[in-house]
């Protein structure tokens, strides 16, 4: 390790660029479809009530978050820095580049608890694939995430995975990996779903799913919860996407490669609930909104063994999962490692040292599901440590990135600049009129009126 940390740094390298614009919407879909849609998306639904959180979810994403998806592209592509040296390129001596700095706090806290998480789907490969989880699966996730050392272990696997990746510069190999990954984990959640439909008791999840009770329209938290949902599964609010758009040629369509993105990683959740409701409501004593961090272990390990060749399918499954959060991982590092490099780090010794830091913050996470009692049921909050750390980031800090990022883009910089931008050489901006509106009043308002009104439910006032 010491040999790492003083060997010489590579002389400086050119900036990156994507090969091409399915290049680009791959990884950046890579880094949006995660654990969020597959793991994330479900528990939320559960949490916030069914269809009405779905609902709530795509006015998200839609109105708020897809014009933030384009104001992150267009700076990074701008200023073809990373998230930091962003701000300061755009706006020398002003304090936006905080912006950018919150952003690389918030990945490393975000890589902290996800890190458990794909830890997680990685022992589910194997457990699928031998039916470990027997007639009990929620039984079986429950002793499994008691066993402390096991999952740091776990969790620390992941992270140097994503470490030597990451080292490596794979470009090449992300764009690659991704466009074999991508269709087949699809084609998998399309067979799952359509299995799943047809399970006794599916109607039940199915109307659970998609039959909104409005009566929970008004309800704060559950808005809250849908717009941190948003973010983090779009990347959004950090720099990650900012990144990825700073290796953007000027002749990419950005507007365009944006809704694909958005568009793909919004089919991807809907289908993950298409899945898992109908066989979640097929297995007696189901109840969505208690099924917390362990909802999909609970419930696939059931739907798998209803199928022939069921641990195959299970264990396919885990591995297209596992490596979708890989892609995902990869890009939240990403964001810590531009960091150090732009101020000069080797990028090996800079992978090294983030991994190190992260592993250690990971652990109150990976003893949170039932290993350490204190920290499963935090005195203050009531809830978990790896629960509260994902609340923290997806319902706070993501969504007041966002909005600083919007009132950067609509106000700062300009709502002008980035259309300009966006449309260098003739690229087409459809409804730039209308974004435009929506980056400067939507988004900022909207943002600060849910996360001011969540803080007076949760503090009172
Ligand atoms: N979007 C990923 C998922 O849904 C997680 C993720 C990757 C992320 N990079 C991010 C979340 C940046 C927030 C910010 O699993």
């Amino acid at each position: 390790m010491n040999a790492d940390l003083s060997a010489k740094c590579a002389p400086a390298e050119e900036r990156g660029s994507w090969g091409s614009s399915v290049g680009f919407i791959l990884a950046a879909a890579g880094s949006a479809v995660g654990l969020g849609n597959i793991w994330g998306f479900p528990m939320q639904v559960g949490k916030g009530g069914g269809a009405i959180f779905v609902l709530l979810y795509l006015v998200c994403v839609f109105v708020i978050c897809f014009p933030i998806l384009i104001a992150e592209l267009a700076i990074g592509r701008a200023a073809a820095r990373g998230p930091i040296a962003a701000f300061q390129t755009l706006r020398p001596r002003t304090p936006w580049w905080v912006v950018g700095a919150l952003g690389v706090l918030a990945g490393v806290g975000i890589l902290s608890f996800y890190a458990v998480i794909a830890g997680w789907t990685l022992a589910y490969v194997w457990y699928a694939a031998t039916g470990a989880a027997g007639s009990d699966p929620g039984g079986f996730f429950g002793a499994f995430v008691k066993d402390g050392s096991k999952n740091v272990w776990l969790s620390f696997a992941v992270l140097v995975i994503t470490a030597g990746i990451i080292i490596g510069g794979v470009r090449q190999g992300i764009e690659k990996a991704s466009k074999i990954m991508m269709p087949a984990l699809f084609i998998l959640l399309v067979l799952l779903g359509l299995r799943a439909l047809t399970l006794p008791g599916a109607a039940q999840g199915l109307a659970y799913y998609v039959k909104p009770d409005f009566s929970g329209i008004t309800n704060i938290a559950v808005i809250n919860a849908a717009l941190g949902q948003a973010f983090f599964s779009l990347s959004l609010g950090m720099g990650a996407m900012l990144t990825y758009g700073s290796y953007l040629s000027k002749k990419t369509a950005v507007v365009k490669s944006a809704a694909w993105v958005a568009g793909l990683d919004t089919l991807v959740a809907l289908l993950a609930g298409f899945i898992i409701f109908p066989a979640g409501f097929s297995l007696a004593g189901f109840n969505p909104a208690e099924g917390g961090p362990g909802l999909i272990f609970a419930v696939l390990p059931g739907l798998f063994s209803s199928m022939p060749g069921g641990a195959l399918f299970g264990a396919a499954f885990f591995v297209l999962l596992t490596l979708a959060a890989l892609t995902s991982a990869i890009s939240l590092l990403e964001v810590p490692v531009a960091a150090l490099v732009d101020r000069g780090w080797c990028r090996r010794k800079s992978v090294i040292l983030l991994t190190l830091f992260v592993t250690v913050l990971a652990v109150p996470s990976a003893l949170s599901q039932g290993a350490s009692p204190a920290l499963s049921k935090l005195p203050v909050f009531g809830m978990d440590f790896l629960t509260l750390m994902a609340t923290v980031w997806n319902n706070w800090a993501l969504p007041i990135g966002g909005l600083l990022i919007a009132i950067f883009a609509g106000w700062v910089w300009g709502a002008d600049n980035v259309i300009a931008e966006l449309e260098a050489e003739g690229n087409p901006f459809p409804f730039a009129r209308a974004w435009s509106f929506l980056i400067k009043y939507v988004c900022p308002l909207a943002i600060l009126f849910i996360i001011v009104m969540t803080a007076r439910g949760m503090f009172g006032g």
